[in-house]
């Protein structure tokens, strides 16, 4: 691997061998997408499966259409959302207007792990800062444009860092947007065709860097290239110091949006596009970001019960996300004064009563040979490794009680079917070379282990 540099290189072999303690503990990795690319993904992100994504910020005050409401107001002057300015705000008012009233009082951290955890999660994505350059912590490099100077007058990312990782094991992760929408460092380098670099130099990048050393974020989710390329953000350079000497180095996971182009191509795993959800298995680690609000990633007021995924729809989600090798990154938006909306609260606690009898299903598994059924629609498979178990999740309870599955191949007298959550092994028959017919269990609503999707552990599958 030429990836493995430093004096080591330079010895003959025989030496090498007396001189462990120079050896370099890891390789180096440079600042091109050859060598990025070629790193390991730390082995907790694809174990963990679920995450939560949080989308928080001044957007969270009008919490009208969507947390691109200063855009469409300002940028592209959508009739609703001029409207609504003019039907409920004063004439002159201004986006950072809206910064004074981003209040929090009700934002209790503890509370949002406690939820966090509950919902089976195994991480959490703040929005750090989202595309109106709002920095939810204090940062040196956004002055009087921050939670800690304006608003709440706290350090949210703070507060809530410390919060999971006291009261919870997930894993800790940070959103961050590369450009601003109105930020005159950057329009000013979107005008020279990005041939100049003030705003990254001075704004991106450092804080990119305040926020590693600060935070310690074992995910960096970054998004909005600006249509700049990556050189216009010195993303590999961020990138191989990130991976070489960072504090969160051996751990840290990163995504894919680092530029123009790098999507899907470049960087940690793939997100590939807001709602990624192909429905195959893919041969690179890949995440399906989606939101529980079908419509929009802040929180906004005027959404209707119907704009809410069920949790049916979200196990459907989950369950096809991890089948095909990805993970689940399902949005939350809070309100302004710091709250997790009921709905949001109780999407949370269903997925984690879900995965209470489902988790062997999820978490540590690898995609199986087959993704879903051939027989049967809406039944996927995952596989575990440790206990050699394939799984079946399917979605709808047959209502004859028996289930046929194309796909596996079964051994007479070895094979073991289990409904994930219930005491009795299940009786099934083979179907000649591949599949078997499995008879569910008789049971009534309260007696089933839970609701929305079921789990046919079977063992010695061929
Ligand atoms: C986290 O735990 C430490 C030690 O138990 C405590 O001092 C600190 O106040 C806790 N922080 C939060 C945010 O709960
Ligand atoms: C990019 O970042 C690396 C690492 O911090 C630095 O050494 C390099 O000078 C930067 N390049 C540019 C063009 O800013
Ligand atoms: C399996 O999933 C693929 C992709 O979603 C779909 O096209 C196919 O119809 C599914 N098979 C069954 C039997 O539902």
């Amino acid at each position: 691997m030429s990836r493995v540099s430093g004096p080591a290189a330079l010895l003959p072999p025989l030496l090498l061998l007396g001189l462990p303690a120079l050896l370099p503990a890891r390789p180096r990795y440079e600042p091109t997408w050859g060598s990025l690319d070629a790193r390991p993904l730390p082995a907790w992100f694809d174990e963990a499966k679920f995450g939560v994504f949080i989308h928080w910020g001044v957007f969270s005050v009008p919490s009208f259409g969507s947390e691109w409401f200063w855009w469409y107001w300002q940028k592209e002057k959508r009739e609703p959302y001029v409207k609504f300015m003019e039907a409920n705000y004063p004439p002159g008012f201004r986006y950072e207007d809206f910064g004074p009233l981003f209040t929090a009082e009700f934002f209790d951290p503890n509370q949002w792990a406690d939820i966090l955890k509950a919902s089976g999660a195994k991480y959490v994505v703040l929005t750090s800062k989202h595309h109106e350059g709002f920095t939810l912590w204090g940062s040196k490099y956004s002055w009087n444009w921050n939670a800690v100077d304006v608003g709440p007058k706290r350090d949210l990312v703070a507060e809530l860092a410390a919060s999971v990782r006291n009261r919870t094991d997930l894993h800790f992760g940070l959103y961050h947007s590369l450009f601003e929408w109105f930020n005159p460092l950057f329009l000013e380098d979107a005008t020279n065709v990005f041939k100049t670099r003030k705003f990254p130099t001075s704004k991106s990048l450092p804080e990119l860097y305040e926020i590693v050393t600060k935070y310690q974020p074992e995910i960096i989710w970054s998004d909005g290239n600006g249509n700049a390329p990556d050189t216009y953000w010195n993303s590999t350079g961020f990138l191989a110091w990130l991976y070489n000497d960072s504090p969160v180095r051996d751990t840290v996971v990163t995504n894919d949006r680092w530029g123009v182009g790098s999507i899907c191509t470049h960087g940690g795993y793939y997100t590939c596009s807001d709602r990624y959800n192909p429905g195959h298995l893919l041969p690179h680690k890949w995440e399906n970001c989606m939101t529980i609000d079908r419509r929009s990633w802040g929180y906004r007021r005027d959404a209707q019960l119907s704009d809410y995924l069920t949790i049916e729809d979200l196990v459907k989600q989950l369950v096809e996300t991890v089948s095909c090798g990805g993970n689940l990154l399902m949005n939350i938006g809070p309100t302004h004064d710091g709250r997790i909306a009921v709905i949001f609260e109780e999407r949370l606690r269903q997925m984690g009563a879900w995965l209470e009898v489902n988790g062997e299903a999820i978490y540590g598994t690898k995609p199986w040979r087959a993704q879903n059924d051939s027989v049967t629609p809406e039944v996927w498979y995952t596989f575990s490794p440790k206990e050699g178990t394939v799984n079946a999740v399917f979605l709808n309870w047959p209502v004859s009680g028996i289930l046929e599955l194309g796909e596996p191949q079964a051994k007479l007298g070895e094979t073991q079917v289990k409904l994930a959550g219930y005491k009795e092994l299940l009786k099934w028959v083979a179907l000649g070379e591949k599949g078997l017919i499995i008879a569910l269990p008789q049971l009534t609503p309260k007696q089933l282990p839970c609701q929305w999707g079921w789990t046919l552990q079977l063992t010695a599958i061929k």
